[in-house]
């Protein structure tokens, strides 16, 4: 076809500006790789090409065709994955911090200095290939002001829920002064609370102030000063007014528990995931199954509690609680799944290093998980936990494109997760290793 002369210099003037519309429009992008986990169904798909607008994956094909206008983001021989996601997370904090003097990180920090460091916590999340986190516990709401940091776009992180300072009794799990002098005060904004009245208002004060998600304490536990590791630490009435109130307010609730009868109080009051769950009984897997609760298992951290704890200055009746629930948590883990419980990704990392959230796979899959199970429960899973389904967890139209990628075959090797060469959150490349 020809044209007429007026319009191919129209056409030619305007050509420059058609060009720079181009580069402001929201990119479009191409990622290709050798393979992609479909945790969806559960198998490995060949030669994946995901087309990317904006924040959200529009479209997967394995065709070869790669449509044309888009920046292509070539990976290779590697196998991408959707973003990981962590159900239980302590970005305030860091065992790092703790250098020998347990006292140091207690008495002479505050919640500025967790401020100052939970972004640098939060970026070696992401780098790490965890996309979407739940914070379980943070005092002073740094962890809400951590969120809305992240989702403002001022500083890189993983996505967050978070629930704000976690409930709990006094003297129990989430109370920092048992086996103080009587005479200390701190002045943080802590969960403690006691009684039906209490536990409601605290969870209308957590609501109030930016929680995702309602945290309390159902048992004791190690890493705190009294001499149980397990036992209840709420009446069954407190534990259901908890629950009862959170709800209402549209808000899951997670609860720690380690004791079997602490973990069956949670499960009747109804909560939607129990953490650690370690030494869970015959009867509370038959509750969480009936409830159609989650349960998270951090199965690796008592590797890290005994070969590092005590180097720390922790007590050694910290380390004497640990022993009591490391193994038989993962025993129990594997009863777990051979029951075919509910089972999600919590790692409770801020206890062992930010980064290495990864680790625990390679945990699971010799405590009784196919590689595929333990993928899952870091996608699928977790996103369902979090009420998020539709949109985290897995590679598909419509959700964030949220992807990494691994260079070998992390079915075959699972700890291939622990070396995560690539990491898109939400359509921006945070770290590209493997790029050609
Ligand atoms: N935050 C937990 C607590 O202090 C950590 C428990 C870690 N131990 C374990 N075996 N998972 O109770």
């Amino acid at each position: 076809m020809r044209l007429p002369p007026l319009l191919v210099a129209i056409a030619l003037a305007l050509a420059p500006m058609v060009a720079a519309r181009a580069d402001d429009a929201p990119a479009r992008i191409v990622v290709r790789a050798a393979h992609l986990v479909d945790v969806q169904a559960g198998k490995v798909r060949d030669n994946p090409i995901v087309v990317i607008d904006g924040d959200r994956i529009t479209e997967v094909r394995y065709d070869g065709q790669v449509p044309a206008g888009a920046r292509l983001i070539d990976l290779g021989g590697a196998t991408l994955l959707p973003g990981l996601i962590d159900c239980h997370v302590h970005l305030t904090g860091d065992p790092g911090e703790v250098k020998g003097d347990y006292y140091e990180a207690i008495l002479k920090r505050s919640a500025i200095d967790s401020a100052i460091l939970a972004p640098t916590y939060a970026k070696r999340t992401l780098d790490a290939g965890f996309t979407t986190v739940r914070n379980l516990g943070a005092d002073d709401y740094v962890d809400v002001a951590l969120r809305n940091a992240i989702d403002r776009g001022d500083i890189p992180g993983p996505r967050m829920l978070v629930s704000g300072p976690p409930l709990g009794a006094t003297g129990g799990h989430a109370d920092g002064t048992t086996g103080f002098s009587p005479w200390i005060e701190f002045h943080d904004i802590n969960g403690v609370a006691d009684g039906v009245d209490a536990v409601r208002h605290r969870v209308r004060e957590n609501v109030k102030h930016g929680a995702d998600v309602i945290k309390f304490m159902a048992s004791a536990g190690v890493l705190s000063a009294e001499a149980s590791v397990g036992a209840p630490q709420y009446s069954q009435e407190e534990m259901d007014a908890i629950v009862e109130e959170a709800h209402r307010w549209g808000k899951k609730v997670a609860t720690h528990a380690h004791g079997a009868e602490a973990i069956k109080m949670a499960i009747r009051a109804g909560v939607d995931s129990v953490e650690h769950s370690s030494l869970i009984d015959d009867e509370g897997l038959k509750l969480a199954k009936q409830h159609g609760t989650y349960l998270d298992f951090d199965v690796y951290n008592d590797d890290y509690i005994l070969s590092e704890y005590a180097k720390k200055g922790f007590p050694p009746s910290t380390i004497e609680k640990e022993k009591r629930v490391g193994r038989l948590q993962r025993e129990n883990f594997q009863r777990a799944v051979k029951a075919g419980e509910k089972l999600a990704f919590g790692t409770d990392a801020g206890v062992y290093p930010h980064g290495w959230n990864a680790r625990q796979f390679a945990v699971m899959t010799h405590w009784g998980m196919t590689p595929m199970q333990a993928i899952q429960a870091a996608t699928v899973n977790a996103a369902d936990l979090l009420d998020m389904k539709d949109k985290v967890g897995a590679v598909a139209p419509g959700y964030y494109a949220d992807l990494i990628a691994v260079q070998g075959d992390p079915l075959g090797d699972i700890t291939q997760l622990e070396h995560v060469g690539f990491v898109m959150k939400g359509g921006a490349v945070d770290r590209n290793d493997l790029a050609r």
